[in-house]
């Protein structure tokens, strides 16, 4: 794994759950311990509710090693790229990976909701070898990856993802072109969006946007929860992507979310969102 926020923590816990060698890489130690402490947390709640033995737990964590240099993933079969949404970044990652990786059947995977994957592709040497495989948050409970080839992928690199999710994971897969948004983001985002303007324009307080959904739609949370679990910066970030891609109005950040991004109120990770966090 590069990166250990809020999926790729995720991520880390299912596969070394699932009895998989995890390496995780991040930019700082302090960033690694704040990663360490989020799986341990997951992983003390499964035990807590009966859904995960404690040795099960141990063998878990005992699979998980963390490093600060990237370098450190030369021996790797496929990394998944988990960081900020930002195309720079993702792609300096990708650079990176490409020249200290030694297997040339290695995979470069990201988890991008949506940065083009040949744009990430196009920084490799082995751009057949780059997929996305997208997964949701959280992920110990969300069965769906999305696995995403670009123009350019070979079909054996889809079928090794494919058989790393279902037959690694446990997880259902579906398949997408490399458009931005995907499936599920293409018709989500729009939806957390409006809710957002719903808000903005005072038709309704949160809470009655929410229970709306919940209650007359039966969806496990409202669309204002989910931007604050998703987190507003990354809503943001994902929201810009989109409306870059297709210049269409209904992916246009609406301003009160901007400004709260501005302020720092990234959701549920900061404390404080739509709604507020202890
Ligand atoms: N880690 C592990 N397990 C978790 C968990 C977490 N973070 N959160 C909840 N769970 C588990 C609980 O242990 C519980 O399992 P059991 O019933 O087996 O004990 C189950 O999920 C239900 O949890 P709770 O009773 O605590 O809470 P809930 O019923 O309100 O469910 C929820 C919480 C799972 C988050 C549910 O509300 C839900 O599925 N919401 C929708 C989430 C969603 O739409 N995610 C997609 C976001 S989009 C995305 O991720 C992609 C992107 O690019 C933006």
């Amino acid at each position: 794994m590069v990166g250990s926020g809020l999926m790729g923590a995720g991520i880390a816990e299912v596969s070394a759950r699932s009895g998989l060698d995890v390496v995780v890489s991040e930019v700082s130690e302090q960033a690694a311990e704040a990663g360490r402490a989020r799986i341990t947390k997951s992983l003390d709640r499964a035990v807590g509710r009966g859904k995960l033995a404690e040795a099960d737990r141990d063998a878990a964590l005992g699979r998980l090693r963390f490093t600060t240099e990237l370098a450190e993933l030369a021996d790797r079969q496929l990394v998944i790229e988990a960081i900020a949404e930002n195309e720079q970044l993702k792609t300096g990652v990708f650079a990176e990976l490409d020249r200290v990786l030694t297997d040339p059947d290695a995979i470069l995977a990201s988890n991008t909701s949506s940065i083009p994957i040949a744009k990430l592709a196009a920084a490799t040497s082995r751009p057949a070898q780059v997929i996305g495989v997208h997964f949701f948050n959280p992920v110990p409970v969300l069965k769906l990856v999305e696995l995403v080839p670009s123009l350019v992928t070979s079909e054996e690199t889809v079928r090794r993802a494919a058989e790393f999710a279902t037959d690694g994971l446990g997880k259902q897969t579906i398949r997408a072109q490399d458009r931005s948004g995907f499936v599920v983001n293409a018709l989500l985002v729009p939806y957390l969006l409006s809710a957002v303007r719903m808000f903005e324009s005072g038709v309704a307080a949160a809470e009655d946007i929410d229970n709306g959904m919940v209650l007359g739609c039966a969806h496990p949370m409202g669309p204002l929860a989910l931007a604050d679990l998703v987190g507003l910066d990354t809503l943001k970030a994902i929201a810009d992507s989109m409306y870059g891609e297709y210049k269409e109005q209904l992916y246009a950040a609406p301003p009160l979310l901007q400004r709260m991004v501005d302020a720092g109120h990234y959701g549920k990770k900061s404390g404080r969102g739509f709604y507020e966090y202890s």
